[in-house]
Order: C-alpha cells, then structure tokens, then sequence
C-alpha cells in the first residue's frame, strides 16, 4: 500500500466539551495506536482544547477543526481562525464540507481561501468535495466533483497538492443510510486520482482520497478494500467509541 488509510471522525454539532471529554477519555483507553493508518478526529471548535488536552500523550490521534475562515482575524462574529484552531491544538481541517456548501452556501472560492488559511498556519487541509442526488441523476456528478476540486487545486503550488487530504462524499449518501457502493465509489475516485495525475504526474499516488457517507462498522472494511479508496471520513457512526473504535481498526 503507497499510501497509509486514513480513518477520520467528523462530529459535525455533536459533542460539546464533557461529552467529548469523556469520549476521548474512554477513546484512548480502548484504541491503541495504529501503525499502519492514520486516525484522525474533527470534534466541534469550542470542544477541541479539551480533546487535545485529554489526547496530548496521544499524538498518533490528529485532532482537527471541521471548519475555519479565509481570513486570520477580524470582524467574523461565530468564525474561527486558522491561527485559532492551531493554537487550540488543531493539526488539520475539514474543508468545503458538503454541509458548508449546501447548507451555509459556501463556494468553491471560499474554499480556496480556506485551504491557502490553513497552507499559511500549518493545519493540514482535507478537501471535501461531493455531488447531490440531482447532479448525480442528471450526469453532472463527474464534473461538479472536478469543478470542486480544480477551484481549489488551481490555486496551490504542486508541493501543496501533494499535502491536500481528498474526501468523495457523495451527497445523497451522507446521514441517508444510502451508502455508495463500493463500486461508484472506486469510480469516482479514479476520477479524481486521474485529474490530480493530469496536474502531478506519478507524485499523485500520495495524496489520500477518502469516502464518506453512511459509513458503518459492517461496511467498512469493502469500502477500504475497494480499488483507489484510501480511508474513511464517518459522521454518525464516529459518535459511539464502541462503533468508532471498530471503524477505526477495519
Ligand atoms: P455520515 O456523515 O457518516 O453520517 O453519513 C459523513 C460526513 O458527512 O462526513
């Protein structure tokens, strides 16, 4: 395997500080460290100090942010920073979530901005990118996931690239239960792979292109087992340490 799998925990508004707490308590006690993946956790902004103070002798845990600004400081009531995220302990970031795009309407250019915050303060960018079920039916899945992917690509250097964290979730299968197969997943995937061989060359191979939606202890594994999927990112099912923990070691 070129690439190590990545297995990420998005706990979207889920989890304030003492839940959390406790997760990460009960988190660390049950899972040891995994030498061969990557294990990441994306708790909420006002519960990542607490997460990375319970995980601080755990740093084979990256611990990220689901969200920050473009922009470092400023009049952003409710945003949070790059530089505020890093100093709460944030190796990472989600971006361009799909529920960023689609419920807060945020565009392909925000993104970008978002992706050269976290390339300025060292958090190290997870590009989501994801077609509705109207974009899918229509042929446009293709297309609206390159467009996605492009905006933001075009506006990094190639060593850059190399350190962008790809995540496919396909709209319609985020908190639906209507997971991808493990088929359109690998489709989709190899499409992506393909664009970023179009701009890296062979380098491509190193960037990790995750799936996400409906993630599940029962259908993880074929998920990393399929061609050109490199890990997982899981909302729901990331909520329980017991179902976590078996994501976590599929
Ligand atoms: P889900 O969410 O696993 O609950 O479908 C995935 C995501 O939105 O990252």
């Amino acid at each position: 395997m070129l690439r190590k799998p990545v297995i990420a925990a998005n706990w979207k508004m889920h989890l304030g500080p003492q839940k959390a707490r406790a997760f990460a308590a009960e988190l660390a006690a049950s899972l040891k460290p995994q030498g061969d993946r990557t294990v990441m956790l994306f708790p909420p902004a006002v519960s990542l100090s607490v997460v990375t103070g319970v995980l601080y002798d755990r740093p084979d845990l990256v611990i990220g942010v689901q969200n920050i600004h473009g922009d470092d400081t400023g009049a952003f009531t409710g945003e949070t920073s790059a530089p505020m995220a890093k100093e709460a302990g944030a190796r990472a970031v989600l971006v361009g979530h799909s529920e960023r795009r689609h419920v807060f309407g945020e565009t392909d250019a925000q993104q970008a901005r978002k992706v050269a915050a976290a390339f300025r303060h060292g958090l190290k960018p997870m590009l989501c990118v994801g077609e509705t079920l109207v974009e899918r039916e229509s042929g446009k899945a293709d297309d609206v996931v390159l467009r996605q992917l492009v905006s933001v690509a075009e506006t990094l250097d190639d060593a850059q690239l190399h350190e962008l964290t790809v995540a496919y979730e396909p709209v319609w299968a985020i908190g639906t239960g209507k997971t991808a197969t493990p088929a359109d997943a690998s489709a989709m995937h190899a499409v992506i792979r393909e664009a970023l061989h179009r701009r890296l060359g062979d380098a491509a191979v190193q960037v990790p292109i995750l799936y996400g939606g409906s993630v599940k202890p029962d259908n993880a594994r074929a998920l990393l087992d399929s061609s050109d999927v490199d890990g997982l990112l899981v909302g729901g099912a990331s909520l329980d340490v017991a179902s976590w923990v078996a994501i976590a070691t599929a």
